[in-house]
C-alpha cells in the first residue's frame, strides 16, 4: 500500500478539465502536499509520441482497435515511468483522463467489445484504479463548442456528435456502476464553482487519509 493519492479528472471534449485540473493541483501544493499534475495519452517522451500519433486530424485511417491499443501502450507506459513511481514516493497526482476514458471513448464511442477492453486495460494499468475520479459534467454539444473556440480541433473533436453522445452516455453509465469512486459535478456552472464544489468533494479523502488536519477551505 503507497501512501499517495490517485485523483482522476475525466469528462467530454471542453468540459474545462485542464483548467480545473491545473488549478486542483496548484490548491492541494498550496495545502503542503507534494503534488504530480499528468495526464492521458501524451505524459512524458514516449507519451508525447503516441499522443501525437492519436490526435493527428491527418490519421483518418486509424482503426478503432489501433487507437486502442495505443491508448493502452500510452497507458502502460504512465503507469511504468510515473503513476507507480509517483504514488510509491506519496505524490498525491491529478491526472487529466485516464481509464474510464478509454471505457467511455473506444468502449461506448467506438463501440469495441468491452471484455477485451478491460483485459487491455488491465494489462496496461496493472490493477491501478484511481482512489477517486472527477467528472465533469457538460452536454456534449455545449463542450464542443467551448473546444471548437480554443481553435483548431484534434482528431477526437471532429469526430460526429452522435460519438460525442455516445461516450457522454458511457460516462453516465460508469458514474453509474462505480458511484464510490466516480463523483459527478456540474460542469456548465462558472468555473469558480466548478472549482469549488471538485474541492468539496476531496476534502473528506484528505482528512479521511489524514493529509490535511486543521479546517481549509
Ligand atoms: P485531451 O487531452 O485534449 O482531452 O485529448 C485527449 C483525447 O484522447 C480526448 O479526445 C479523449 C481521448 N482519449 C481516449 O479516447 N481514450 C483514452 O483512454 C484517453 C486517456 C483519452
Amino acid at each position: 500500500m503507497s501512501d499517495g493519492l490517485f485523483i482522476t479528472l475525466e469528462g467530454v471534449e471542453g468540459a474545462g478539465k485542464t483548467t480545473q485540473a491545473k488549478q486542483l493541483a496548484e490548491w492541494l501544493s498550496g495545502l503542503g502536499l507534494p503534488v504530480l499534475a499528468t495526464r492521458e495519452p501524451g505524459a512524458g517522451l514516449i507519451g508525447a509520441q503516441i499522443r501525437q500519433v492519436l490526435l493527428n486530424p491527418a490519421n483518418t485511417e486509424l482503426a478503432p482497435m489501433t487507437e486502442a491499443l495505443l491508448l493502452a501502450a500510452d497507458r502502460a507506459q504512465h503507469v511504468a515511468e510515473t503513476l507507480r513511481p509517483a504514488l510509491a514516493a506519496g505524490k498525491i497526482i491529478v491526472c487529466d483522463r485516464y481509464a474510464d476514458s478509454f471505457f467511455a471513448y473506444q468502449g461506448y464511442g467506438r463501440g469495441l467489445n468491452m471484455a477485451e477492453l478491460i483485459s487491455l486495460n488491465e494489462a496496461a494499468a496493472g490493477g491501478l484504479i484511481p482512489d477517486i475520479t472527477l467528472l465533469l459534467e457538460l452536454p456534449p454539444d455545449e463542450g464542443l463548442k467551448r473546444a471548437a473556440k480554443r481553435g483548431a480541433s484534434d482528431r477526437m473533436e471532429q469526430e460526429q456528435l452522435d460519438f460525442h453522445r455516445r461516450l457522454s452516455d458511457g460516462y453516465q453509465k460508469l458514474a453509474e456502476a462505480f458511484p464510490q469512486r466516480i463523483r459527478q459535478i456540474n460542469a456548465a456552472q462558472e468555473e469558480t464553482l466548478v472549482q469549488a464544489d471538485m474541492r468539496k468533494v476531496l476534502l473528506p479523502l484528505l482528512y479521511e487519509r489524514g493529509l490535511v488536519r486543521d479546517v481549509v477551505r
